[in-house]
């Protein structure tokens, strides 16, 4: 990846998002399937896996550990027979610190699992004591020395209460359990679509989990699970920052291959900002947004089903522009706002506080050259250049290829006058 590459994007009012989109499969669901796949004695298959560096990443972290993975267009196959690896390298956990999703897996598999401590990342320190103590409370012995953690031991079930409904650890707790000795209640469970993707192809492998979806989940441990065919869902989060491009530049977008109920909790906000959504029902959005949105009433960040953290950033930018002042509490990471002073630079008036944001809506917006720091924030700078009248420039991408396919090709496909160079 050259760190070197940007985006180049000639927007205003004349450049309209307008035009069809499917949309590519979940990158935080098929991170957790592909998890999922050590624990099958043969070959898994995933189809519509997306084509990211993130997924690219969990790839050589399976190769690493001894499994053979093949790609064929958005078909990742995954043959885990000889798995024996339980280590993962220092170099591929700071890669990407959701690796922290293999350790359940690996402790299912082999009994032992050594990772280095993922560390913090752009949105915060990202702890991972629940997913430690769920396991510990499992059986597993867990040392810390040098950066490194050594996780060994039988795993057998457990009532498990979580403190916050993580999603990480809740899917650590999964893969741990499905061939832990025994029942394994998760209570306080994330509720996620993502947590029920991975229980549904984990039960296709044999395993016994009831609840996923919930609050909570039990798990019954089986003896060995068998390897299984499954599609990757959509992407619910680059679904609603589409919405969020053709919105902001008063545009009309179909989004195809998506999961419109796993969109209610922005959906909503989408129609009380005066954008019109219509579902055909299956798996096709349309918006249409013809005059300028106006703010929504004020927007706090909560677990699924609430609004998502993860699409706060591409909202910050669609209010930009909107007719009011909109108000934005960051409830989950404690520095999610890191995108602010880029929107500011392409002329939106913002502040922040600690975890809220105020964003005074303007008129229009201006080009200007920007740098991404994370994963969402560069997609909310996108966002806004589509907008901005005159030329805009976009590093970092490094960031945004991490969750978005193909970002440019994409919007170019429906009307955006953007390039990679
Ligand atoms: C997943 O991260 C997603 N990543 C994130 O998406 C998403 O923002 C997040 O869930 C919340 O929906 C993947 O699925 C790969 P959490 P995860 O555990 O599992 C605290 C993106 O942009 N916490 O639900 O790490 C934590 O600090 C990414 O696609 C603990 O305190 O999220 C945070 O405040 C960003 N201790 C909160 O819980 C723990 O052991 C939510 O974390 C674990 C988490």
């Amino acid at each position: 990846m050259d760190n070197r590459q940007k985006l180049i994007v000639n927007g205003g009012s004349q450049r309209r998002i307008e035009g069809e989109l499917r949309v590519h499969g979940a990158k935080n669901s098929a991170l957790p399937l592909l998890s999922a796949t050590v624990l099958a004695h043969g070959e898994c298959v995933l189809h519509n896996t997306p084509r990211l560096t993130d997924v690219d990443a969990a790839c050589r972290i399976l190769t690493q550990l001894g499994c053979r993975v093949r790609r064929d267009g958005d078909t990742v196959s995954v043959d885990a027979t000889n798995v024996s690896g339980y280590e993962i390298p220092e170099t591929l956990m700071r890669e990407m610190r959701s690796s922290i999703v293999f350790l359940g897996a690996v402790m299912g598999r082999n009994g032992r699992c050594r990772l280095s401590f993922p560390g913090g990342c752009e949105l915060g320190a990202r702890p991972i004591d629940l997913h430690l103590s769920a396991l510990e409370q499992m059986g597993a012995e867990i040392t810390e020395e040098h950066g490194y953690l050594n996780c060994e031991g039988t795993l057998h079930g457990a009532k498990i209460t979580l403190s916050f409904p993580s999603v990480g650890a809740t899917e650590n707790i999964m893969l741990a359990a499905v061939t832990a000795k025994g029942y394994t209640e998760i209570h306080n469970a994330a509720r996620e679509p993502e947590i029920s993707d991975l229980a549904n192809f984990l039960n296709k492998m044999g395993a016994k989990i009831f609840g996923a979806g919930e609050s909570v989940i039990t798990v019954r441990g089986v003896e060995r699970l068998e390897p299984a065919e499954h599609s990757v869902i959509p992407d619910r989060i680059v679904a609603g920052t589409y919405l969020c491009a053709a919105a902001i530049t008063r545009g009309e977008l179909i989004l195809t291959n998506c999961e419109p109920q796993h969109m209610n909790g922005f959906l909503t906000v989408l129609e009380s900002m005066g954008a019109r959504i219509y579902n055909y029902g299956g798996e096709k959005l349309y918006i249409t947004c013809k005059k300028r949105l106006i703010a929504p009433p004020t927007i706090r960040t909560m677990p699924y089903p609430g609004f998502p953290t993860d699409i706060q950033a591409p909202f910050t930018a669609l209010c930009a522009t909107a007719e009011g002042t909109s108000v934005f509490v960051e409830t989950i990471f404690e520095n999610r706002f890191r995108h602010i002073p880029e929107l500011v630079r392409l002329g939106a008036s913002v502040k922040t506080e600690g975890r809220v944001c105020v964003v005074e809506g303007v008129k229009r917006l201006s080009g200007a050259k920007v740098c991404a720091a994370e994963l969402r924030g560069g997609a909310a700078l996108v966002t806004a250049a589509l907008a901005a009248e005159g030329t805009s420039e976009i590093t970092g991408l490094q960031y945004i290829d991490r969750g978005y396919e193909n970002i440019e090709t994409a919007l170019r496909s429906v009307g955006a006058d953007i390039r990679r160079s």
